[in-house]
């Protein structure tokens, strides 16, 4: 281990058996920690080049026997605010007969997670055993499950060491880290959503795409079908920032209403796995994706999975009930919208009770909020910016204070290839040699 330390330390490459034996050791926790945390820092400060960041993503990923894919096609978000596709997304692939297994996690800091989403859900259980989801898979061809323990052991040691000495942030190690979970899940078609943008882990568009670049090089290394779509965290996506509340706006994407951006990014998501899957041409998968959200398929296969999973079927005739404390957000000024602080809106979210500060942490689903408010939009004084509930007067009247501080009025300093709401596609990319 030291010598692979003082490699990395060094800007010297390892080798396929030097990473074997670094995975091989982490699994099997010979080496200790302060030994992986100065690897880590290591990486972060010199990088591995792709070659390295194929074989750790292999090695991690294939440490444990590979179960059967349950699904014919995946999709992994980089994580942000609002982000709700996936409850919006699996029933409508699922609908379109690409069967949905996916893996989520939970939310933490700032970004929320699906599987506290849907437990807000009342009954709905997120922890099945590999049988159970089989069967579902193939009764009804989606299920949105808690990630097994035995899924890539090798990242989960890594991340919880990432999280605490300063070292998520390199490329290499979050590429890894996504794409050793996916492909040890064996799902053979995989859209991976980038988000950038002050909401996101990327901070600007060219760290989004060498990021993105290097998860299809990856995908491609190992025989996947990859694109990643790199979408933007100017603002929360959608309006709905919360448990229940997203829930509720995913249910309104899936009936027809709700805002248009989650709509957008649910079919252009849900157009690549078609393509990728059938080879069908991207329009045709577009307009494919859309009719099933309109004429009604996807909603039937949410109503399904819902009752499978064990929801409660008078969830799905209303809105799920939110916290008692209602208050708007009015704007107080007259302005165009130059930017929001998307991260500071999930803070607030978080501050509510929606969020965790550590993994260990509960989370109220009945809490959140509605951010009506986009980047460009002109605005007057007394408009509707947005609405906060809250349990109490004091957290709703922090969370209103929090929100005025995530608005900047001016011209927008956003360059053209920065706005819209996808920005780029990235699905072609050159090996190394
Ligand atoms: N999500 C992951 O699973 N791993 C990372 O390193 C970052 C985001």
């Amino acid at each position: 281990m030291i010598d692979i330390i003082e490699k990395t330390r060094d800007g010297i490459a390892l080798s396929y058996d030097d990473i074997e034996h670094l995975v091989a050791g982490i699994v099997d926790n010979t080496w200790p920690d302060y030994q992986l945390s100065a690897w880590l820092m290591a990486v972060v400060l010199n990088g591995l080049t792709d070659v390295e960041s194929f074989w750790l993503t292999g090695a991690m990923a294939f440490s444990h026997p590979q179960p059967d894919p349950l699904g014919l096609v995946d999709k992994h978000s980089t994580g942000g605010v609002g982000d709700k596709t996936t409850l919006v997304l699996a029933p409508l692939m699922a609908s379109l007969g690409l069967p949905m297994a996916k893996m989520s996690g939970r939310g933490l800091g700032h970004t929320g997670g699906t599987l506290d989403k849907l437990e807000s859900i009342p009954g709905f259980k997120t922890t099945l055993d590999v049988e159970d989801i089989k069967r579902q898979v193939e009764e009804i061809g989606v299920a949105v499950v808690a990630q097994s323990g035995e899924l890539a052991p090798a990242d989960r040691r890594l991340y919880a060491l990432r999280d605490v000495t300063g070292t998520v942030n390199n490329i290499s190690l979050i590429a890894s880290s996504i794409m050793s979970k996916k492909l040890a899940a064996g799902t053979p078609n995989l859209v991976l959503d980038v988000k950038v943008g002050s909401g996101a882990f990327m901070a600007n568009l060219e760290q989004a795409r060498a990021l993105a670049q290097l998860m299809v090089r990856i995908g491609r290394y190992y025989n996947r079908n990859v694109t990643a779509l790199i979408t933007s965290m100017q603002q929360p996506l959608g309006w709905a920032v919360g448990n229940a509340i997203e829930v509720n706006e995913a249910m309104d994407c899936l009936q027809q209403r709700g805002p248009a951006d989650l709509r957008e990014e649910v079919l252009a998501l849900a157009a690549e796995l078609i393509h990728l899957a059938h080879g069908t041409d991207l329009n045709k998968a577009h307009a494919e994706a859309r009719a099933a959200l309109e004429d009604g398929r996807a909603w039937t296969k949410f109503t399904q999975w819902v009752a499978r999973q064990g929801g409660s079927p008078q969830a799905l005739d209303g809105p799920l009930p939110l916290a008692p404390v209602r208050r708007e957000w009015h704007a107080s000024t007259a302005g165009r919208i130059a930017s929001l602080n998307t991260r500071g809106i999930g803070q607030v979210a978080l501050n509510l009770g929606a969020g965790r500060h550590r993994l260990e942490d509960a989370v109220d689903p009945a809490v959140g909020l509605l951010c009506y408010v986009k980047v460009g939009q002109v605005i007057q004084p007394g408009d509707l910016l947005g609405v906060v509930y809250a349990r109490t007067n004091d957290d709703a009247q922090k969370a209103l204070d929090g929100l005025a501080q995530t608005v900047r009025y001016g011209e927008t300093t956003q360059r053209d290839n920065d706005s819209g709401l996808i920005l780029d596609r990235v699905t072609t990319v050159d090996m190394p040699t």
